[in-house]
């Protein structure tokens, strides 16, 4: 049977920008940056963006397209037998960060219900916190919203690569930009934001050590959507004739820009109204609800915001389903629909620990976590960066000839940096991303 493949560049372009630009990006990128020291964490950010990320991306979506199948066929097709562990591991890993990002996307769901329907009006910045607080740790309501995003999931990639995914980016991306726009001039306009934009620019390298270099580049990591099969996955749809490095450098710079954007769209707006930066993740949740309560048209701007989070959460949902379901559908020869429902139901199934662990089963804790924090722990720490380097050395000693014939095209088109690229994937990268594990487990 032929295989599916997007119907334009930029279709692949934009569906792996929403892979990438997702809640890591307008959620967590902010908070890291309020935490780790300002400017000082974006200028490391972004060199490890640039340096590794790009890289190791275009590892991902060269193994993909060469071997025109999902990350277990994949590895098992470009490097044999015993490499086919880490595209095992890699599809485990979209199960498992789909099974909790699904969580928190349903919590977006219901902001915009309960903003909608009025549900918030009136609301103090200590009622937001409350009201969260109940949302997270009831039993029930974050568990029918969860189901919710992930049906809404279900439904796009049920409709398969160019008739799902890319169409549902095509339209969904353009609207994430509208309304980012749109928030951050309303959120620059506020008086005062101006120690925002300067605390987001102005780099503090008093705050330069280790943790924060580990976490500069973990963000890195995470925000590409790299590690867990999604740019494998989405590459081998990718034409053979299409640039692997200009595509993988556009996504790259689409995905720093929506978190600059987020920046700018988030500080200026806590600092306007004298909040605390580095409140954490309850900064999108509560700190800015109380925020647009205050302005004129508050509760249109709270609606554009969570519309914008729940549109960057569900196409990078999308690439984490499709993920695992192009896994199931070929391994096991099942046919896409099937593949896709079951797929989303075990996944629902497995995200309600996540969800109950935040209520009422907090009190199961491992090692101080409970299953949420500890599978997001896990996956981050571990998971995401073996995938990575997995990937850069199956490309880089592996299979290396294969690699470069995919990158260049054949020959056809020459990779400018290829030598550069060749010892970040063969010695740079893993390096890097080993001291990244090393100091999660013995903060080395
Ligand atoms: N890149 C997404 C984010 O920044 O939120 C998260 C993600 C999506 C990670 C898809 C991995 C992935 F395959």
């Amino acid at each position: 049977m032929q295989r599916e493949h997007w119907g334009s560049r930029i279709g692949f372009i934009l569906a792996a920008a929403g892979s990438a630009v997702g809640l890591g990006n307008i959620w967590k990128f902010p908070y890291l940056v309020g935490a780790e020291g300002g400017g000082a964490f974006l200028v490391v950010y972004v060199a490890f963006l640039i340096a590794i990320g790009v890289c190791v991306m275009i590892a991902e979506i060269a193994l993909g397209r060469q071997a025109q199948s999902n990350p277990f066929g994949a590895f098992k097709r470009a490097a044999g037998g015993g490499w086919s562990i880490f595209g095992l591991l890699a599809v485990l890993t979209a199960f498992l960060i789909l099974s909790f990002y699904s969580v928190v996307g349903g919590w977006t769901v219901a902001y915009i219900v309960k903003t909608v329907s009025g549900g918030f009006s009136g609301y103090t910045g200590a009622e937001f916190e409350k009201q969260f607080g109940a949302l997270v740790s009831s039993a029930i309501e974050p568990i029918v919203y969860h189901g919710a995003f992930m049906a809404i999931g279900v439904l796009i990639v049920i409709r398969g690569i160019s008739g799902g995914i890319e169409k549902a980016s095509k339209i969904m991306m353009p609207l994430l930009f509208i309304l980012l726009a749109l928030l951050v001039v309303r959120s620059l306009t506020l008086p005062g934001a101006m120690a925002g934009v300067k605390y987001f620019l102005v780099p503090d390298w008093s705050h330069l050590d280790a943790d924060m270099v580990s976490a500069a580049l973990g963000q890195a990591f995470f925000t590409l959507s790299l590690g867990m099969g999604a740019l494998i996955t989405y590459g081998s749809y990718l034409g053979k004739k299409e640039s692997i490095p200009n595509a993988a450098m556009w996504v790259v710079g689409l995905d720093l820009l929506v978190a600059v954007l987020a920046g700018f769209l988030i500080l200026p707006a806590v600092f306007a109204f004298n909040m605390d930066p580095a409140a954490g993740p309850g900064l999108t949740f509560i700190t800015l609800p109380a925020i647009f309560a205050e302005l004129p048209f508050g509760m249109f701007i709270q609606l554009c915001f969570f519309v914008l989070l729940f549109v960057a959460a569900i196409t990078s949902a999308i690439s984490l389903l499709q993920v695992v379901v192009a896994f199931v559908c070929e391994e096991f020869n099942v046919g896409r629909k099937s593949a896709t429902i079951w797929v989303g139901l075990v996944t629902f199934l497995f995200g309600v620990p996540s969800s109950l662990a935040l209520g009422i089963w907090g009190e199961f804790t491992l090692f101080g976590m409970n299953f949420f924090e500890l599978l997001g722990f896990i996956t981050d720490n571990y998971f995401l960066p073996l995938g990575g380097v997995a990937t850069c050395l199956v490309a880089g000693w592996v299979s290396y000839d294969k690699f470069v014939n995919e990158i260049t095209n054949e020959g056809e088109r020459p990779f400018t940096y290829l030598t550069a690229w060749k010892w970040m994937c063969r010695v740079v990268a893993p390096i890097a991303i080993i001291y990244v594990m090393l100091h999660a487990t013995f903060d080395v």
